[in-house]
């Protein structure tokens, strides 16, 4: 399936546009053929097994890997590779990424508001940051001890807060969270999901959310694209794909969501035979 995509609701043109998207390693596809699109203020999922591709793709829109094959655009803009510091920094204020473990890409010997302090200075040199620094620690609702901690005296939920403002940073259109919750327990996960559909509500910020739990995609996407083997295999809005998906692929993925019905034996023999 070459030309899956979803539709911009609304009036609202499409913000992101992927098409033909391809990422060889050597001999292998690790992303193949990937095509949709988000409009702005949306939020799209993007589920599959560990190994469909999911942050090889990611890492693409993201722009810290080029793409074999297949184009890229925001506002219709081509997101080609850029030389040169400034127009890196601009690209990289387009979209920012969030991953699933914030204490490797945090600086240990930075507080939250060091980190944020920093990002600021690199982008926006010169300017006045303490009151962006603060709407920024609001914004994720971190408290001003959390702010002075060390990332190591905080946890994974705080950890995950300081990542996320850390990325809103910059206000980029297009915020990509990677497995950002899949680290965290049941609550803390909440917790961060309904923290970041505020976010959404407040700033018109764009998400691809990337997850293997369909709970999740469930609770903070519009729209939904199912990756298997590099290959989007199924799309749409998102309650309908998890209402009645088409593949077996999708049936088998919402099987594996623990709940009260959950029967790993089951789902090991149907994912055998499929
Ligand atoms: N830099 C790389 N070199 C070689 N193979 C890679 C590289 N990055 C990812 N892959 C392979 O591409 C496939 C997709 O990986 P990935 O995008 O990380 O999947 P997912 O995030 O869905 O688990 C995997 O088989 C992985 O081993
Ligand atoms: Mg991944």
């Amino acid at each position: 399936m070459s030309d899956i995509r979803i539709p911009p609701t609304g009036a609202d043109p499409a913000l992101l546009d992927v098409r033909g998207l391809t990422k060889r390693f050597g001999d292998f596809t690790a992303v193949d053929d990937v095509t949709f699109s988000v409009s702005a203020g949306g939020s799209l999922g993007i589920v599959g097994e560990s190994g469909s591709g999911k942050t090889t793709t990611a890492r693409l829109i993201t722009g810290l890997d080029s793409p074999t094959s297949g184009t890229l655009t925001i506002d219709g803009r081509p997101r080609s590779a850029q030389r040169g510091k400034t127009q890196r920094l601009a690209r990289a204020r387009q979209v920012q990424i969030v991953f699933q473990d914030p204490l490797q890409s945090l600086d240990p010997r930075l507080s939250p508001r060091d980190t944020l302090d920093e990002t600021l200075r690199l982008h926006f040199p010169g300017s006045r940051r303490d009151t962006r620094v603060r709407e920024l620690l609001d914004q994720v609702q971190l408290s001003s001890r959390d702010a002075d901690a060390r990332p190591r005296g905080l946890s994974g939920g705080q950890r995950q807060r300081v990542a996320i403002a850390r990325a809103l940073a910059v206000r980029p259109r297009i915020l990509v969270l990677d497995e950002a919750v899949a680290a965290l327990d049941v609550s803390v996960q909440a917790q961060i999901l309904n923290l970041l559909a505020g976010i959404r509500e407040q700033t018109r910020v764009t998400y691809l959310f990337i997850t293997h739990d369909l709970g999740v995609v469930r609770s903070i996407t519009d729209d939904v694209i199912v990756m298997r083997h590099g290959r989007v295999i199924e799309s749409g809005a998102t309650a309908t794909v998890l209402a009645r998906p088409n593949t077996s692929y999708t049936r088998i993925l919402l099987d594996s969501v623990p709940g009260p019905n959950w029967d790993p034996r089951g789902i090991a023999a149907a994912r055998e035979q499929d």
